[in-house]
């Protein structure tokens, strides 16, 4: 006789017993995977005496599948055994489904044993009791079992507490998600960027795109130390989330560096920049979402694989680096990302769509792109993807290490607004020469001083 979904459907319909006779024929794990998996819904008067029995089997997935069944059951009785499993099950996940089959039944004596699992170790177990009981907020005894815990030592379950009972709903900026000041539309700025970013209201842009500069490594940067460059881009980073709006992107482009070393008698030093700055962006509520590898063709530095190929001595191996990190982040919230887009209208969305030909993986082959005045542009192709990928239609752009603009311009063509700010002059000045040719053509684009900037801010 085979073991089919049909006979099994079969003999559940046939009453009780049979497919306890069912389960002794077919001991072997696989076949009991397959009866449990295939009882589908029981009826009221099911006997689930059998699945007792499976709850000690020693293949944890019979076990797993033994609990969903018992909770379908939805029996009372089953309470105890189903907390015994919940806190002695040896894998996690069996423990969780009898957590999740307590929280089912919805009953006051599952209530009390789901406030006891709360004092589990094992965060999952914590979240799925969290999960049950919250079928039942706004009775206090639930809420003050649960809003202790914004304090728990998990994450995971801290955040869903707050989201749950402490996240103010209060948009300190009344502006509508979508829309943001005309004063900063296709705006670029010659000034520091934290002083201009500081007369910037909270939650003004959209999107940040930037590659910031490369400590020591190129002549316009001059730190005094790599904490106080370190330091330098926290500063920025903070304000940028400031002015960044709710659950928006921030996507940082940077690689570690390699300052030279001064003789022979000395070596040369590499700074893992993304890896060094990214525990600041954390702390300061920026959420980690992807790591993008740029991937360029060849090394666009030195030859640093040169000496080992002489002499093929281990320990002196240095590859040539050919990547660069894109690093992804969203401004912290509990709002989901269905949220942000529900902001749009259906026509915005609908222009907003990533055309065919996207990229599916973490790593973008791009070729870099080389200027006669800047030393570090972005390839359009990069600032294309990142604008598309991470914005929608009329949506601000900033970029506060402008350069040549390379953000401003490709956010103008894809229907964008862009709001830059750059330090130095001459690249202000080389920006701005590219006017009337190719990137800021149209007739609104403004290049201010911070003084000029100041008046135009309403
Ligand atoms: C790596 S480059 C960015 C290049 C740019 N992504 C492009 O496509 O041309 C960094 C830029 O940041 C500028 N910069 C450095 N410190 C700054 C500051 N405090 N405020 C504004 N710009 C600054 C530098 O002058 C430099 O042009």
């Amino acid at each position: 006789m085979m073991l089919t979904k049909e006979y099994i459907k079969e003999l559940k319909s046939k009453g009780n017993g049979a497919i306890g006779n069912l389960i002794k024929r077919f001991s072997d794990s696989s076949s009991l995977i397959f009866i449990l998996e295939n009882l589908g819904q029981l009826p009221e008067d099911f006997d689930g005496r059998f699945l007792l029995d499976l709850l000690s089997h020693k293949h944890s997935t019979v076990r797993l599948w033994a609990i969903k069944s018992i909770g379908k059951l939805g029996k009372e009785e089953y309470l105890p055994i189903l907390k015994q499993i919940a806190t002695n099950d040896s894998d996690t996940n069996v423990r969780r489904e009898a957590v999740s089959s307590i929280g089912r039944m919805r009953t006051k004596m599952g209530q009390s044993i789901l406030i006891e699992i709360l004092q589990d170790n094992d965060p999952k177990i914590v979240c799925q009791a969290i999960r049950g009981l919250l079928v039942f907020k706004g009775e206090s005894i639930i809420d003050d079992s649960l809003k202790p815990l914004v304090n728990h030592e998990n994450e995971m379950v801290r955040t869903i507490i707050y989201k749950e009972y402490f996240a103010e709903r209060i948009n300190k900026n009344n502006q509508p998600h979508i829309e943001s000041y005309d004063y900063l539309k296709n705006v670029v700025v010659n000034a520091d960027t934290i002083e201009t970013m500081k007369l910037l209201k909270d939650e003004s842009i959209h999107l940040t795109f930037t590659s910031p500069p490369y400590y020591n490594a190129r002549d316009y940067s001059i730190y005094p130390s790599y904490k106080a460059y370190l330091e330098f881009l926290a500063n920025v980073f903070r304000e940028v989330h400031r002015i960044t709006k709710e659950g928006r992107f921030l996507i940082v482009n940077t690689s570690p560096i390699i300052i030279p070393r001064i003789s022979r008698a000395h070596s040369s030093k590499r700074y893992p920049i993304p890896f060094d700055i990214h525990p600041y962006l954390i702390e300061m509520g920026w959420e980690f979402i992807d790591d993008i590898v740029w991937m360029k063709p060849e090394a666009s530095v030195k030859n640093r694989i040169g000496g080992f190929q002489q002499h093929r001595k281990p320990l002196a191996y240095k590859p040539n680096s050919v990547t660069e990190y894109l690093m992804v982040y969203r401004k912290s919230t509990d709002k989901l990302l269905d949220w942000n887009i529900r902001q749009y209208d259906r026509q915005t969305v609908q222009d907003s769509k990533v055309p065919e030909g996207y990229e599916t993986t973490n790593v973008w082959k791009i070729d870099p792109c080389f200027d006669k005045v800047h030393s570090a542009v972005f390839p359009v192709e990069l600032c294309k993807r990142v604008i598309q990928y991470y914005s929608y239609k009329g949506d601000l752009i900033f970029d506060p290490f402008a350069g040549s603009g390379t953000v401003g311009k490709t956010a103008k063509s894809l229907g964008r607004y862009f709001f830059l700010t750059e330090k130095d002059k001459t690249y202000f000045d080389y920006m701005r020469s590219k006017k009337s040719k190719e990137m800021f053509d149209a007739i609104e684009t403004k290049f201010l001083t911070l003084e000029e900037f100041k008046q135009t801010i309403k």
